[in-house]
C-alpha cells in the first residue's frame, strides 16, 4: 500500500528539522513493507509575501487526499502571527476536525531538566488539549477603531459535543496508561464556560474506570513544576492545554524536544503532525535547531499509520542519541547541531539493524 504524506516544512527551522525527518523516514519506511509518497508544499510566510496567501484556495482539498500531514513550523517576522497561523495551521486543525492535540511529555535521559533531579526523574505525562474550539474562537470583533472608546471582545465557545469528545479521548488514553486524568479548569473565576466544562467532563467520565481530578489552572501550573511526576493524563481546553504543554516541555528541559499530533480520531480526515516548537527566527539557518521534537513527532506519525514497531525503533534511537552530549543540541546541554543529531539517530537505527 502507498501512504500519501503532505509535507509542509513552513518557515525558519521548520525546513531544517523537516530535512531530518525525511532522512530518518527514508531509512525506516522500507521496513514497513509499504511506500510513502510525499507531496512537498511550499506553504509558508515566504509564499505569503510573494502572493498574499499562506496556501492556495484549494489547499484544504489537496490535503484531504492525503493519509497524514507533516508540518515543520509556521510564522516569520514581517507577517503578523495571526495572519500566518489563521492562514494555514488553524484552518487545517479545524477543517479536518483534528479535535485532539496530543502532546507527550517525558524527561528523557541525558536531557538536563531545570528541576532538581529528584523532582524530574521519571516524569511521564500526556497533555490532551482540545484543539477546535474554546478560547480560540472567531467570534468577536474590534469596535470604535481609533476612537478613545475603542475596544475588542472575544467570545470563547464550548460545545457539549466538543467537550464530551475530548474528555472521552483523554479517558481512553488514561485507561491505557496509569489510569488518571487531571482536568484543568478555572471554574472559580470564569463563570459560564468553565463550570460547563467541568460538568460535561465529569458526566462523560462518570462510567469510565479512570480517576478524574479537577485542578484550577493556576494551582495546576505550580503543581506541574513542583511535582510533575504525579501527573498522568492532563486534559485542557484549547488555551489551557496550549500553555500547559509549553510549561511541561520546559520542565523537561527544552521545548525543542516536544512533539505533537493534531488528531481526528475518527480517521475521516488526515491528522497533522508537528513539533511544538515554532520557526525560531533567532537560530534559523544556522544548523542549530534541535531535530528531536520533529523526530519524536515522526514517531507519533508512524504509530498513527500503524507502524508501531518502526516508531518504537526510532524512539529508542532518539533516546540513545540524547545520552551523548556530542549528539545533543545546545538547548539540551550538548555540543551538536541538527546534522550531528540526525546522523547519530541514523547510526543508532543502523546499529539496531545490525544487532537483529
Ligand atoms: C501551538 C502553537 C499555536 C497554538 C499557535 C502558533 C497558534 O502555540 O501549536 O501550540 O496556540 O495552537
Ligand atoms: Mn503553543
Amino acid at each position: 500500500m502507498t501512504r500519501r504524506i503532505a509535507v509542509i516544512p513552513g518557515d525558519g527551522i521548520g525546513a531544517e528539522v523537516m530535512q531530518s525527518a525525511r532522512t530518518v523516514l527514508d531509512l525506516l519506511v522500507p521496513g514497513t513493507g509499504e511506500t510513502f509518497e510525499y507531496t512537498e508544499l511550499d506553504w509558508s510566510c515566504r509564499r505569503y509575501e510573494e502572493c498574499g496567501e499562506m496556501m492556495p484556495p484549494d489547499g484544504l482539498d489537496l490535503l484531504a487526499e492525503h493519509d497524514a500531514i507533516l508540518l515543520g513550523a509556521v510564522g516569520w517576522p514581517g507577517v503578523p502571527d495571526h495572519v500566518s497561523l489563521w492562514g494555514l495551521l488553524i484552518p487545517i486543525r479545524r477543517a479536518f476536525q483534528q479535535y485532539v492535540n496530543l502532546r507527550p511529555v517525558r524527561v528523557l535521559d541525558g536531557v538536563p531538566s531545570p528541576l532538581r533531579p529528584e523532582l524530574a526523574a521519571g516524569v511521564d505525562m500526556l497533555v490532551v488539549r482540545e484543539n477546535n474550539e474554546g478560547e480560540y474562537s472567531e467570534i468577536g470583533g474590534r469596535f470604535g477603531r481609533g476612537t478613545p472608546g475603542e475596544f475588542a471582545s472575544q467570545q470563547a465557545v464550548f460545545t457539549r459535543t466538543g467537550v464530551e469528545r475530548i474528555a472521552r479521548y483523554a479517558a481512553e488514553r488514561a485507561a491505557a496508561r496509569r489510569g488518571s486524568v487531571t482536568a484543568a479548569t478555572k471554574s472559580n473565576g470564569i463563570v459560564h464556560t468553565m463550570p460547563f466544562w467541568d460538568e460535561v467532563v465529569r458526566e462523560t467520565l462518570e462510567k469510565s474506570p479512570v480517576t478524574l481530578k479537577f485542578e484550577h489552572i493556576d494551582a495546576l501550573a505550580a503543581k506541574l513544576v513542583m511535582s510533575p511526576r504525579s501527573f498522568d493524563v492532563v486534559l485542557g481546553s484549547n488555551l489551557f492545554g496550549d500553555i500547559l504543554s509549553d510549561l511541561a516541555a520546559g520542565v523537561c528541559g527544552s521545548i525543542g524536544i516536544a512533539p505533537s499530533a493534531n488528531l481526528d480520531p475518527t480517521g475521516r480526515f488526515p491528522s497533522m503532525f508537528e513539533p511544538v516548537h515554532g520557526s525560531a527566527p533567532d537560530i534559523a539557518g544556522q544548523g542549530l535547531a534541535n531535530p528531536v521534537g520533529m523526530l519524536w513527532t515522526v514517531v507519533m506519525l508512524l504509530d498513527h499509520l500503524g507502524f508501531a514497531a518502526q516508531g518504537a525503533r526510532l524512539m529508542s534511537a532518539i533516546e540513545a542519541s540524547l545520552r551523548d552530549p556530542a549528539s545533543r543540541t545546545r538547548d539540551v546541554g550538548g555540543t551538536g547541531g541538527t546534522t550531528e543529531v540526525t546522523a547519530a539517530v541514523l547510526a543508532h537505527l543502523t546499529g539496531q539493524e545490525e544487532k537483529e
